[in-house]
């Protein structure tokens, strides 16, 4: 894994908005793999400013998010759909028909299933995922393969922690139906993208990005399967990084990896 330990958020956001701007100014027709949560809206309102800026066109982008909540509308408030159009979509240039998020608005398994493999196989029309952004929940999960998920698992239907459910009570209103299930990408769907970018920022993630990086391989942690990708890069902020052990060496490493690129190794 590469770790990158930035000073601030806003330097996170930074990076992975490099990265993004990399692939889709790279490729003809560039796939991405997006998160929601509160984490990647920096680097979403970035993305915007310099699409503003015509920096970066998203016109050829083909777009595929993590995961969205099952039982509730495309429409509603807090499906993932509304997030993303809100936060990105409805303020660049990318064809709507091109961004995909699971469609997960029934309540019927047959109906659900057959979402979720559809979905694979858009993802498999596509070419498969250029640059798959990710944050990292409380409990280690991505997307939301919650803990004890596969890794070899593929898009389905997951049933959402406790402590998952806890976490993103605070987008719905007192009262509101919050769903206990969604559809997401597997953890075997993520490991086949190109390249993984997991961003997390925030004292509050310090422990989970610890188990993720310096823990065992263990489906207890979802993300600590990022240690089988051959090109995963975790992007943190002092505060996210701050329980890591071997801090020092991995910031050793990107001074390393800057004076090769500088031709200047010593
Ligand atoms: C949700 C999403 C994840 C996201 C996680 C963390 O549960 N399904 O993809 O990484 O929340 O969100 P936040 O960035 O708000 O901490």
């Amino acid at each position: 894994m590469q770790v990158i330990i930035l000073p601030l958020a806003h330097d996170v956001a930074l990076y992975a908005a490099d990265r993004v701007a990399e692939v889709i100014n790279s490729k003809t027709n560039p796939v991405l793999g997006l998160a929601t949560g509160s984490t990647p809206i920096a680097l979403y309102d970035e993305l915007v400013a310099r699409y503003q800026a015509k920096q970066v066109s998203f016109r050829q982008t083909i777009s595929f998010n993590l995961d969205e909540y099952i039982g509730i509308a495309d429409s509603h408030a807090q499906s993932y759909r509304t997030f993303m159009n809100q936060h990105l979509f409805d303020h660049i240039d990318i064809a709507k028909s091109n961004t995909h998020v699971p469609l997960a608005e029934s309540k019927d398994a047959i109906v659900l299933k057959k979402s979720a493999q559809d979905f694979e196989a858009s993802i498999q029309q596509a070419g498969g995922i250029d640059l798959q952004i990710l944050g990292i929940g409380l409990n280690g999960h991505i997307g939301f393969n919650e803990p004890t998920s596969s890794f070899t698992s593929r898009t389905r239907i997951k049933t959402l922690s406790e402590s998952t459910v806890i976490a993103n009570k605070r987008f719905f209103k007192d009262g509101e139906y919050q769903p206990h299930l969604a559809l997401t990408m597997g953890i075997g769907t993520i490991l086949n993208s190109r390249a993984v970018l997991l961003i997390a920022t925030g004292k509050a993630k310090a422990e989970a990005v610890k188990v993720m990086i310096e823990g065992p391989l263990s489906a207890m942690c979802p993300a600590s399967a990022l240690q089988l990708h051959e090109t995963a890069t975790i992007v943190l902020d002092e505060e996210a990084a701050s329980m890591l052990a071997l801090k020092e060496y991995y910031r050793w490493c990107e001074q390393k990896r800057q004076q090769l690129h500088e031709g200047n190794v010593r």
